[in-house]
């Protein structure tokens, strides 16, 4: 495949979808890697952020629907922070199925528009989209299932950013594998979030001799994403967490770490506070309490820019089905969690980064 445009379809134009397409527009004109503060990687396998296009995209919300991409992405309830302006981008929100889309609580947020839902695969092939990004909100399984299933049948790869099991299951991992696309998920790794963070501090406190006997780590958000998490997906959330994080100490501690509460004033903003308590030389207790404050449509940003290039990189090397490689660097729940380095260099080594 050459180095033509990478041509991405969007399922959900909430605040995460926000937050990427805007930072495509605000890195477009960095030139060199000193310039792209906040990205980890201006080029990734060849490609500049500027090297994707977002060709098509689905929702379910009056104010969204019919409406071009630019101003979608910043109509309520998104409220997560402006970054720049977009120029408009001849796309115009399609009206995708609705199934467990909206949840019982973000009725009262959400209204859904009454046009007919298109034909999403026919809309996927016509717009020429290699990729469809699955950014619906948490606990939406039927409805992210069903884009899976668009998915296969237009041809396009797959990216579950949400916490549905997807990319991790072996029935859709083979109908990928049998369709020759790739598939990649599920649930997105923050840039700064609690998880890595909560995943590092254990490594190095453990690595250091240090024998955690305790841990936790929970949040508080608001805005959509958290009502709806609080409401559908707080245990399966706080599963995926919980394993991700646990997974990094060579011995058996308690560990918690998952979604707690909303707080409605917080918007799309997130506290997360982690706690541990071990032993260090000579078996001398010590405690360590700690509070982080992010926004979450941005701290998805940098990760998704390099899963869009990955698997980009992928297509072009034939890849089919779940895609280890850039699943395990920058999802919760791959079909194997490995330890942040070595996820790292797999992914390092697949994409031939720069
Ligand atoms: N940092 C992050 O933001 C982050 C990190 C990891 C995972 N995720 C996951 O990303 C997903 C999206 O998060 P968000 O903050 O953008 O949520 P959001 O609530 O802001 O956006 C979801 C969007 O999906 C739309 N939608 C609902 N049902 C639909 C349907 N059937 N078809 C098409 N569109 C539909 C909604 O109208 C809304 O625009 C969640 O599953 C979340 O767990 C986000």
């Amino acid at each position: 495949m050459s180095k033509s445009k990478i041509r991405v379809a969007l399922a959900g134009v909430g605040n995460c979808a926000s937050a990427l397409i805007q930072g495509v527009e605000y890195y477009r004109r960095a030139e060199r890697e000193e310039e792209a503060i906040g990205l980890r990687r201006l080029y990734l396998g060849g490609y500049h952020p500027k090297d994707i296009e977002f060709v098509c995209a689905f929702d379910v919300a009056a104010g969204k629907v019919g409406v071009d991409l630019s101003e979608a992405i910043f109509a309520p309830p998104n409220d997560t922070v402006k970054l720049v302006e977009v120029p408009k981008t001849g796309v115009k929100v399609l009206r995708g199925p609705l199934l467990d889309g909206v949840s019982e609580p973000l009725k009262n947020v959400i209204e859904v528009d009454e046009s007919e839902e298109v034909d999403v695969a026919a809309a996927l092939k016509e717009s020429g989209a290699e990729m469809l990004l699955n950014i619906l909100p948490s606990g939406a399984a039927e409805a992210s299932k069903r884009y899976a299933e668009e998915s296969l049948k237009a041809g396009c790869a797959f990216v579950n950013v949400t916490p549905t099991i997807l990319a991790s299951d072996p029935s859709w991992i083979r109908r990928f594998k049998e369709g020759g696309l790739p598939l990649v998920g599920d649930d997105l790794t923050d840039q700064v979030g609690a998880t890595i963070i909560h995943k590092t501090l254990l490594e190095m406190l453990s690595e250091r001799g240090v024998r955690i006997s305790e841990t936790y780590q929970l949040d508080v958000g608001g805005g959509t994403e958290s009502l709806n998490t609080l409401e559908r997906a707080r245990d399966l959330k706080r599963s995926i967490k919980t394993s991700s994080v646990g997974s990094v100490l060579p011995y058996r501690a308690e560990v918690v770490a998952g979604s707690t509460d909303y707080v409605d004033f917080l918007g799309n903003r997130r506290d997360s506070y982690f706690w541990l308590r071990g032993l260090y030389f000579g078996g001398v207790p010590m405690r360590l309490d700690i509070k982080l404050s992010t926004v979450d449509g941005p701290n998805a940003g940098s990760i998704l820019l390099d899963v869009i290039r990955a698997v980009r990189v992928a297509l072009s090397k034939g890849e089919a089905g779940h895609v280890l490689a850039i699943s395990a660097y920058a999802f919760k729940r791959p079909v194997k969690i490995l330890p942040p380095d070595e996820a790292d260099k797999l992914f390092e080594a697949f994409v031939g980064c720069g």
